[in-house]
Parts: structure tokens; sequence; C-alpha cells
């Protein structure tokens, strides 16, 4: 009797892979002025088109002319479909906000900041279905006095973790290697480290050996021609001549960069991560 063909045995036939069941998510750079929140409204819905994103984040700590955010612009973000907004080093210079932080769970400060201050670190982020954690951190090199940010993220990962194993860290810091440190050493316990306020995206988005997904900065989303979205005439002067001025948001193209991620629901780990970086010149409506 001929040998049974192995490949007709139920056994031999390859598994279906099981479908992920994920999360998107995209988080928007930092918003700088009109011509930040100008272009947020503007390519929202190509943004959800494009990325299908169930959970949108934004840093929102320049929405206001540069210098924080005040309730109305955050009221109108989330009309527009942002779910959650983080903030940084500007956070306390538009004094509006003393009115609401301790009142608006989707905004967040970081949380390595003194004990006693106003609102809060972290969040659950709710939409389309899907809960994300989200930590606010900044970091202490090249910025004033704060708490120590790897042993804030520890904690509040660890409380976020008993809500959901998907949780986006946004380090609001200047130094390069204390945001790559950042990654490694949340690796595996975040789905997504981004850093924020250096205002230009880098280009090294990944995803570490244990499944964080990691980006070392955002980008800004605001006018292109400026010097981090400032006025470039301003910055230029006192660059120059060393004489004070005060900064204003600059006018003309705007760009905006941020990352978008996919995260398996399951594990809470990364599957994609990709930059996303667009300008008046380059986009393409849809
Ligand atoms: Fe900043």
């Amino acid at each position: 009797m001929a040998a049974a063909n192995a490949a007709t045995f139920p056994f031999f036939i390859p598994k279906v892979k099981e479908r992920v069941k994920d999360m998107k998510v995209v988080f928007i750079g930092d918003i700088v002025g009109n011509v930040g929140r100008d272009t947020v409204k503007r390519l929202l819905p190509w943004i959800k088109d494009k990325y299908n994103p169930h959970i949108i984040i934004a840093n929102g700590e320049n929405a206001a002319g540069g210098r924080g955010i005040t309730a109305s612009i955050a009221r109108e973000l989330f009309e527009w479909g942002v779910h959650g907004i983080t903030m940084g080093n500007h956070t306390w210079d538009n004094r509006e906000i003393f009115e609401f932080i301790d009142d608006e769970p989707r905004i967040i400060r970081p949380s390595n900041l003194p004990p006693g201050t106003p609102g809060r670190g972290s969040m659950i982020v709710k939409g389309n279905g899907k809960e994300l954690g989200v930590v606010n951190l900044i970091g202490r090199t090249f910025l004033p006095p704060a708490e120590c940010p790897f042993r804030t993220a520890d904690d509040e990962i660890e409380e976020l973790h008993r809500h959901t194993k998907c949780v986006l860290v946004d380090f609001h810091a200047e130094a390069t290697s204390e945001k790559i440190a950042m990654g490694w050493h949340l690796d595996g316990y975040a789905s997504l480290v981004v850093g924020t306020h250096t205002h230009v995206q880098t280009n090294d988005a990944r995803i570490l050996p244990e499944g964080t997904a990691y980006l070392t900065d955002a980008g800004m989303t605001g006018p292109r021609d400026g010097v981090l979205g400032m006025d470039k005439e301003v910055v230029l002067r006192r660059f120059i001549t060393g004489m004070p001025g005060r900064f204003t948001v600059a006018d003309g193209k705007w760009t905006l960069n941020g990352v978008f991620v996919d995260i398996d629901e399951a594990t809470g780990k990364a599957v994609k991560v990709q930059n996303i970086t667009v300008d008046e010149d380059s986009w393409i409506a849809v």
C-alpha cells in the first residue's frame, strides 16, 4: 500500500495565522501656535483616512502662541478628533491652564514635577472602543530640575498596566541621549516611547528588541520656515547681536510631524512604527 500523502492529513494543513487584535495610534508632535492648530484641523481628516487610528494624541504645550494652552484651544483640538493632550516645559506659560487642568482628564502635564503640582501626569485615553495609557515625562538635561523621569515612568506604567497593556510615553526632553536611554529603560514595558520638545523630527523610528516602538523626537506641527516654529528674524537678531527680543510664532507654510504606531493589544507590544512628516509642498490632499 502506498504511503499516505502527509499533506492530506488535517494536522499538516498550515494554521491560518490569527489576526492580531490591534490598536492604531497617531501621535502629533508639538502643535505651535495658530499655524499649528490650523494644520491639525486641515490634516486630521487625511490622517484618519490614511492611518485609520483608534486614538490620536497630540502635544499641545506650544498651542497658544507658542506658550501653553487655553481651554478654548483644547476644546477645539478635542472637537477635531484629538483624544488626549500632553504638555511639557511650557505647561504653565498661559495661566488660564490653572482654571481647568485639575478638571480636564484628557490633558496631562509631566508626571515627574514636584508633589503638589496641579494636574496629573498620566491618563487613560478612550477612543473607538480602545483604551490607551499615556504618560508625560520631562527630561532633566538642559531643563529645570525635576524628579527622576525613569523611576517616575516605572511607577506610572505599573499603575497603567492594571488597566491596559498599551501605554504611550511622551518624554519631553532636550537631550537625545536622555531620550534614547528612556527608550532602552522602557523597552518591553511601554508600547511607544516618543520624544518631544526639540521640534525637529529624528529619523530613527524603530521597534526595540522587547517590543517598544521608539522615536527620539516626533518633530513639531506649525510654521515650517521659522526657527523651531518661531519667527526667524527675531531669533537671528538675538543670535547675532545678543540683544533680547520677544519670540513670536512664524507665519508662512506649514509642516505636520508625528508618528504612527500599531500595537498588539494582547501583549502591548508594537508591531509597526512609522514617522509621519508632511509639509505644505509635499502634502497631497485625498
Ligand atoms: Fe518644550
